[in-house]
């Protein structure tokens, strides 16, 4: 990103009220556009994220002769080619800020009879790519990396991929999905086990689409030599976004918020058990199956929350939750501590450090640890924090401001594109008092 965006987020006016919907969920939209594009026949998906990341991934099968129609926002119409089907394109492919478009596509590209190269912009250009160049490798994959490990990353064509029994040393739903992609095309069987369960959406897509796929908390297991077939695809809205609102209606005093048509994916929604153990009042009402994923209408009101230690056995079911869970900290009574959780050192920024930079130049109190943090609740004040273009810090930030006691300057705003078009809007429209400067 270019653009330089700043903005400044004051003291809420009042309760957080209304009813709210988020955008799509950008897991399950970048998966829909890439098996979609590899089944044979049209597959229209509706509820796609609008998103920097999720865009990038179609456009990237654009290039690589995919069809993909958007009649309004939302909906696509992706034209399926089939496993064989792709052709080499033209150019580099570029995968913006996005580490699932990156690790991801290493699994489809490795299968392919052409050569492709991925890059990325600076923050992904920093991330390590070697978990999954490294488990492709011994399927038989040849993909180049730059001596760091780091994109931009050369995918030879042409190898011929076997299944590996893949035991990760990393819960990463990311490597569990390039991997199972490349079993796609492999000989033989590809399983997986993790060390910690992940986020499933790849899993429930593939069985959604007809390809055997076996799986269970921590472990996949598919053969290739199937077909993927078109199907219609409901997208939910993202639990990750949702939970930006669901901290600011806890914190804000009088709040009654509805986030409608939440995806509810029990490997997404870790940080739901740990704000109810610190105190926070959220309702499930309808719960319901949409697209082979849970969704469920989430009421949140506001609550006393009081700091606890975030059990470990939760952290990787909320591992894109902790900008937010670490402002809900800062507010609530008493110290929360955090461990196992040093996968947030290598997100889109090093999300310990940048939050507890940002959290300590409001007034709060926070010791970082290399793999987690202990955070004691007090008086947020106003001042002005980085977000070094994470859209997810930028977002939490946004939050911390309505309980601030004067407005906070965040910096560095633009990338909240990539996964929430439209936040600023909505942050306004529902109490929060966010603007662009
Ligand atoms: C994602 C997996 C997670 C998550 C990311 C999206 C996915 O990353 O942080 O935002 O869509 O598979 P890791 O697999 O690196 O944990």
């Amino acid at each position: 990103m270019s653009e330089r965006l700043d903005w400044t987020a004051s003291p809420a006016a009042g309760p957080l009220r209304g009813e709210i919907t988020v955008p799509g969920d950008k897991s399950i939209s970048h998966r829909a556009i890439m098996l979609s594009a590899l089944a044979e026949g049209t597959s229209r998906i509706k509820g796609f994220l609008e998103g920097e990341d999720t865009r990038a991934t179609a456009r990237i099968f654009g290039q690589m002769g995919v069809r993909i129609e958007a009649p309004s926002p939302g909906e696509r119409i992706v034209h399926g080619v089939g496993l064989r089907g792709l052709r080499m394109p033209k150019g580099v492919l570029d995968c913006g800020n996005s580490g699932t478009a990156i690790r991801l596509l290493c699994g489809v590209l490795a299968g392919q009879t052409f050569d492709t190269t991925l890059m990325g912009d600076e923050s992904l250009c920093r991330r390590p790519m070697r978990r999954v160049t490294e488990p492709l490798a011994r399927m038989g994959a040849n993909i180049e990396a730059a001596d760091a490990g780091v994109p931009p990353l050369h995918v030879c064509g042409g190898q011929r991929l076997h299944g590996i029994d893949y035991v990760s040393p990393i819960a990463s739903a990311q490597v569990k999905s390039a991997v199972l992609l490349a079993g796609l095309y492999a000989d033989g069987e590809t399983t997986v086990t993790e060390p910690r369960p992940t986020r499933d959406h790849t899993e429930r897509m593939l069985a959604a689409l007809g390809w055997p796929t076996a799986f269970g908390p921590g472990r996949a297991r598919l053969s290739g030599g199937h077909t993927l077939h078109a199907i219609d695809i409901e997208v939910p809205a993202d639990f990750s976004s949702a939970a930006f609102f669901i901290v600011a209606a806890s914190i804000v005093p009088g709040s009654e918020l509805v986030l409608r048509n939440v995806g509810m994916n029990p490997r997404r929604t870790g940080l739901l058990h740990v704000l109810r153990a610190m105190g926070a009042n959220i309702v499930e009402e309808d719960r319901r199956e949409a697209g082979g994923e849970p969704v469920a209408d989430l009421v949140v009101r506001h609550a006393l929350l009081r700091g606890i230690e975030v059990p470990t056995e939760h952290v990787a079911d909320m591992i894109d939750e902790f900008p937010a869970l670490f402002v809900a900290a800062a507010c609530a009574e008493g110290v929360t501590t955090i461990r196992g959780a040093g996968e947030l050192r290598v997100k889109e920024s090093d999300r310990i450090a940048v939050m507890a930079t940002g959290l300590r130049a409001l007034g709060i109190r926070i010791e970082e640890t290399p793999d987690g943090a202990a955070i004691e609740g007090g008086t947020l004040h106003g001042g002005a924090v980085e977000s070094h273009g994470d859209h997810r810090i930028a977002m939490a930030f946004a939050v911390a401001g309505s309980v601030a006691d004067s407005p906070i300057t965040i910096r560095d705003c633009a990338n909240v594109a990539t996964s929430f078009p439209g936040f600023v809007e909505l942050a306004n429209t529902c109490g929060l008092t966010v603007y662009r400067t």
